[in-house]
């Protein structure tokens, strides 16, 4: 089964609410969140204040992607903010595993997002702790951005890792996932899509995610 995480970084921010709202009649899984600080991107979106405010409105997980330096500072800030899935950069931080207790013992998941060009072997290591393998498929800090299909096969490499370690852990892709090609990074091994600009530029999302949906249940028989 593949969930679809829209990124609210393509919502209309005058409307936010009726735009998540629109998601989650769609059949959105989760949300997901972009935090960008200006410095680990060289863009800046939104914080903690933004999250809670989502959270109130909706009851999807909510799925937030920390684009900053040094994210340890807020993990706490996050996990008040109601993040459900907490996910960081493995080049951001000093010392991975250490980062991914601590988000546990917020009381989230934990995931790790490799840029596209981190290599997966970063995971190792810390493969039990992880929740979450976020592979961007663009160099982070904008939506609407054209998926690299370079990056497909890390998605493949990053799912051999973490079965043959026999880690059941998320694979989720964020960056340029269209209807065009969001079923070859599903083949490649992508369980969850994050879709900005594809979903929230729609005037259906929902016929997005259901023909989707439909074609990999349809490539699983
Ligand atoms: C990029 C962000 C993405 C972005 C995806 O740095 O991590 O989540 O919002 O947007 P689209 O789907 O428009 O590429
Ligand atoms: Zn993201």
């Amino acid at each position: 089964m593949i969930r679809f995480s829209p990124s609210i970084l393509a919502c209309d921010y005058m409307n936010m609410g009726k735009d998540i709202d629109r998601m989650e009649q769609a059949g959105a899984d989760w949300l997901h969140l972009d935090i960008m600080d200006g410095l680990f991107v060289p863009n800046i979106s939104f914080g903690p204040a933004v999250v809670s405010a989502v959270d109130m409105q909706s009851n999807l997980p909510l799925d937030v992607h920390l684009m900053i330096v040094d994210p340890d500072r807020y993990i706490d800030a996050f996990a008040k903010a109601g993040a459900d899935y907490l996910t960081v950069h493995a080049e951001a931080v000093k010392d991975l595993s250490q980062t991914l207790d601590s988000i546990h013992a917020a009381g989230m998941k934990a995931g790790v997002s490799l840029k596209p060009a981190t290599e997966p072997s970063v995971l190792e290591g810390c493969l039990s702790k992880i929740d979450l393998v976020l592979v961007m498929t663009v160099e982070p800090g904008f939506g609407g951005q054209k998926l690299m299909p370079e990056m497909l096969n890390k998605v493949s490499v990053v799912e051999r890792m973490l079965r043959g370690a026999g880690s059941g852990a998320l694979i989720e892709v964020d960056g340029g996932v269209t209807m065009d090609n969001a079923m070859q990074a599903v083949q490649a091994g992508a369980e969850v899509l994050v879709m900005g600009t594809a979903l929230f530029n729609s005037a259906n999302p929902g016929n997005i995610m259901s023909m989707l949906r439909a074609a990999s249940e349809g490539a699983e028989k």
